[in-house]
């Protein structure tokens, strides 16, 4: 089964609570998503390896460190998860950028997929999938099981705030996934929204209702 990875660094839980505050407007809550977007992705990076070169300082050779290994690859979860790229690129210029666009269906709440543009090389690719709403878990169980078909052979899911169900979801369908979250809220409303979460996180990000 996954691992899921609660990151309670100081600095994220502080800007975390200025996101769910409902009197935070939309030009503030986009930078503080994105600012712990960038400090997410740097734990989220730890473990990517490293291989040593020489480089010649001004003053003698050094044997020093690079980034070895595959290259990353983001792909976000239209529309909210695209909130979360920019503060990532931040950190992760080069990374190749895919969508997968899905939305929830209002009264069904299933995963409705409606578009995928992604690297063609995704297969060689460490990928951090982007939900920042982990609710259900059914759009991001069905973006992962979409990547998977499409060739993806490796990737993390990095969400803003998870619900417990969505957790399970995730860890059920998709046992092969870790899950990365700012924070794992108490459960679900009856309409599927976390609670107490931030609201709706795609009409917060872009001022829409
Ligand atoms: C939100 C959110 C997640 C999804 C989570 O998207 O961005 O992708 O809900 O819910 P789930 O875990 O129950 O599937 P939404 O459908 O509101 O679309 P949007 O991002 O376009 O606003
Ligand atoms: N999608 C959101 O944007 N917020 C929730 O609480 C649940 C799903």
């Amino acid at each position: 089964m996954g691992n899921v990875y609660v990151f309670d660094h100081p600095l994220i839980q502080h800007k975390l609570t200025y996101i769910r505050d409902k009197n935070t407007g939309t030009k503030e809550f986009r930078e503080l998503v994105n600012e712990v977007a960038m400090l997410m992705a740097y734990e989220i990076t730890r473990d990517m390896p490293l291989r040593e070169v020489e480089v010649e300082t001004p003053l003698k050779t050094a044997k020093c460190k690079v980034l070895a290994g595959k290259k990353l690859g983001l792909v976000p979860i239209l529309r909210a998860g695209l909130g979360m790229v920019e503060g990532i690129l931040k950190l992760i210029p080069a990374a190749k950028v895919g969508h997968i666009g899905l939305y929830r269906d209002p009264k069904t709440l299933e995963p409705v997929h409606y578009y995928s543009k992604l690297p063609t090389d995704i297969g060689e690719r460490d990928l951090i999938v982007i939900d920042p709403m982990l609710a259900t878990g059914g759009s991001a169980s069905a973006a992962l099981g979409a990547l998977k078909e499409m060739g993806a052979k490796s990737m993390k899911l990095m969400c803003l705030i998870a619900a417990p169900e969505g957790v399970e979801r995730i860890q059920q369908d998709h046992p092969d996934i870790d899950i990365y979250v700012a924070a794992v809220d108490e459960k679900l409303d009856e309409k599927s929204y976390i609670i107490p979460g931030l609201g709706d996180a795609g009409d917060r990000l872009f001022g829409t209702k």
